[in-house]
């Protein structure tokens, strides 16, 4: 990745990069997809002065690190830049369209969306595998740790499972596979707007797990992959449930016993936490089941006085694009 490229002559770009939904019940750290009701924005721009540097900060969250090291839409690009032997710098403008610690994949997002545009300016642009490498070091200084369950589907749309391999120490390669997505699959969102610091919710987890719930897990993930590509639901639902990391994190969440049975008395395929949470998803089979899902689960959050923002969409949703 060195030297082989150079500035194309644009002098600013922008980018959208979607939200994303982590672990998706059965993949913890692996699998993720893509969700653009809503998504961060990065605007880059070419600078004479060689720095990495953070502009404007707008939208939804405005006190974000404005040291570029600790910033995940920049972390990344200085690693990038470097790598590249690029002389000029980028200054880049964030407007966050996905709320601080809600599960969304926001730091992803604006780790994805900066590297996305500032890579469009290059004369020769990288291929999204090499992109994602430099992706993954924004998601670390935001969350302190290697996961690309976000950001592969923030970049790549649709579903995916990423997988890191641990021979560089300190920077893990990753490798992205994509997978379908059933035809009639709906997705429901239930934001409760509350935070959750991804790393708060990773330090929780317990570092060793007993050998029989790994055995069910493990035969979990295998026929959820399975219920995928044969478009399966039943299996899906047989097989779409996390015995590891919900039971562990559930509590962090208000009413979420209650928000998942109604999902789950409403036909859902499956309900649990996105990502570290506090949003929940569901799966349904239909627009009307999603619908119902959804207001179900709405339901219960007006009925416990919680603040809490909703969607139902179509999936799969495209990944990283030109705006
Ligand atoms: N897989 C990660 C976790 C996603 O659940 O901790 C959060 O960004």
């Amino acid at each position: 990745m060195n030297n082989r490229t150079s500035m194309s002559g644009r002098k600013s770009a922008t980018a959208f990069a979607p939200a994303s939904v982590a672990n998706v019940a059965v993949g913890f750290d692996l699998l993720g997809f893509a969700v653009d009701v809503a998504g961060d924005t990065a605007h880059v721009e070419v600078t004479d002065d060689g720095e990495i540097s953070i502009g404007k900060i707008s939208g939804l969250i405005t006190s974000l690190p404005k040291d570029p090291e600790k910033n995940t839409a920049t972390a990344g690009l200085i690693k990038f830049k470097k790598d590249l032997g690029l002389k000029n710098g980028f200054r880049v403008s964030i407007e966050k369209g996905i709320p601080l610690g809600s599960g969304l994949g926001g730091s992803a997002a604006s780790s994805v969306a900066s590297l996305f545009a500032a890579n469009s300016l290059l004369s020769e642009p990288l291929e999204n595998a090499e992109l994602l490498q430099y992706a993954l070091i924004g998601e670390h200084a935001a969350s302190g740790s290697y996961h690309a369950d976000n950001i592969a589907p923030a970049l790549y749309g649709g579903m995916t499972l990423a997988t890191l391999s641990n021979n560089t120490p300190g920077a893990p390669s990753v490798t992205v596979n994509q997978l379908p997505v059933p035809t009639k699959l709906w997705c429901v969102l239930l934001h409760s707007q509350i935070e959750i610091e991804t790393k708060t919710a990773r330090g929780i987890l317990k570092k060793e797990i007993p050998f029989s719930a790994h055995l069910q897990q493990s035969a979990h993930l295998a026929s959820f992959m399975v219920a995928l590509f044969d478009e399966n639901y039943s299996l899906l639902k047989a097989s779409a449930k996390d015995l590891i990391v919900e039971p562990q994190r559930r509590h962090l969440i208000p009413s979420f016993d209650a928000i998942q049975a109604a999902a789950l008395t409403n036909d859902a395929i499956c309900c649990t936490i996105s990502g570290a949470g506090p949003t929940i998803f569901a799966w349904a089979k239909s627009e009307s089941d999603a619908k119902t899902i959804e207001a179900a689960m709405m339901q219960v959050t007006r009925s416990m006085n919680l603040k809490a923002q909703s969607w139902s969409l179509k999936i799969p949703c495209a990944g990283a694009r030109p705006v």
